[in-house]
């Protein structure tokens, strides 16, 4: 069989400047996965590698050259990440057959300095397989190029919910997700909860389209997953769970749909939200000139643009005077979606006045949906 290490070689060199990871992998092999990439360690260029052993991952930092060291020849297939494209060795009987295909990967993913921080909590080529069934991975554990940005979304939405819940022990968890969609999230949700948390979790996801209902329910089925499930219905409804309910999500919920999942934790005292709203059209279609903002509501796109600050600003107020403690926090960058405002509550009590928003209401005269399920 012809030298699979001079083909290694000759590829890293050739891109050396555009490399991301290397990923070395044979099921039937007592080291199922090696990864390799690169790391700056003290200002110096490294290489971390990971091991993959069973269910545990062992971790080694090497210097550059020690790449060659691998057992290349052990492995089946030999992935080469660079920006652009994917390089592929697969061993066949003959030799190692080299395949390239497109990816997704730019420039801002491979930098090094950013390394530690891009380790999500579910990553590409993790055993997710709902993620496949929903187009976000392929087969072979890839994200899907069209999906990059809706991945980027849902892993930082997880590790959002990390911050918090990774010092608050609790066996049991029940969560329901408004506008769930295709549930991406809902699905990635329920694995962080069970999976890498170990906790028992009662996930529903409501939506007003069957079909993708229908769709994630059967998805759910497949892979056992028991307490998650989807029901069509209408988030307006003022009752849509019997027990107690912990924890409120909804990522870009149509326009008031993000109004009523806030109303239901406040009516139903939930403690903690985690809510991305989406299109905002209410305040910009309703508000009137009327004060010290008015040179804002000239122009049709700054308008609208404050409208959506506005509407959210209003949602914040109103959350705190209802007992909760908010953070508003850039949930992606601008680029991945500009619909990136999270809002993230915690219920503590402690109440406050609506009276900012009634003094507003009263000089500009916009109609705003949280306000009006909750003005007195
Ligand atoms: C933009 S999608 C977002 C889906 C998903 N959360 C995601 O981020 O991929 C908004 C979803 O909210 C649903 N929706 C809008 N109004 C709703 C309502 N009143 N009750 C239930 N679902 C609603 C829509 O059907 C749609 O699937």
């Amino acid at each position: 069989m012809e030298n699979i290490l001079e083909k290694i070689q000759k590829e890293l060199v050739e891109n050396i400047n555009n490399f991301k990871k290397m990923i070395l992998s044979d099921t039937s092999s007592d080291i199922k996965k090696i990864v390799v990439r690169p790391i700056l360690i003290k200002n110096k260029i490294m290489l971390q590698i990971e091991r993959y052993r069973g269910s545990k991952v062992f971790h080694e930092n090497i210097e550059l050259n020690a790449i060659f060291d691998l057992p290349f020849s052990e492995y089946n297939q030999i992935l080469i990440e660079t920006i652009g494209k994917d390089i592929i060795f697969s061993k066949q009987k003959a030799g190692y057959k080299k395949k390239v295909r497109e990816n997704a990967i730019s420039q801002s993913d491979i930098n090094l300095s950013h390394n530690k921080q891009k380790s999500y909590l579910i990553n590409e080529g993790d055993n997710v397989p709902a993620m496949v069934d929903l187009g976000i991975f392929t087969k072979d554990g890839k994200i899907v190029k069209s999906k990059y940005d809706k991945f980027k979304q849902i892993n930082r939405f997880i590790e959002i919910i990390d911050d918090v819940f990774k010092s608050i022990n609790k066996d049991e968890i029940t969560i329901l997700d408004f506008g769930c969609g295709k549930s991406y999230l809902t699905f990635l949700v329920y694995y962080y909860f069970v999976e890498i948390k170990k906790m028992k979790a009662k996930i529903i996801g409501y939506d007003l389209k069957s079909d993708v209902v229908d769709r994630c329910n059967e998805i759910a089925k497949n892979y056992g997953y028991s307490g998650l499930h989807f029901q069509v219905n209408d988030v307006k409804k003022d009752k849509l769970y019997n027990g107690a309910i912990d924890v409120i999500i909804s990522l870009h919920a149509c326009d008031t749909a993000t109004d009523f999942a806030l109303d239901y934790a406040i009516k139903h005292k939930i403690p903690y939200i985690f809510s991305v709203p989406c299109c905002q059209h209410e305040i910009n279609q309703t508000i009137k000139k009327g004060g010290d903002f008015d040179l804002l509501l000239n122009d049709g796109l700054i308008k609208e643009r404050f409208s959506a600050l506005l509407t959210d600003a209003i949602r914040v107020e109103i959350l705190r005077a209802k007992g909760y403690d908010v953070d508003v926090i850039e949930f992606v960058d601008f680029a991945h979606s500009p619909k990136n405002i999270m809002l993230r509550a915690n219920l503590t009590h402690k109440t406050g006045s609506l009276e900012n928003i009634d003094t507003l209401m009263k000089k500009y005269n916009f109609s705003q949906k949280l306000y009006e399920l909750n003005k007195k």
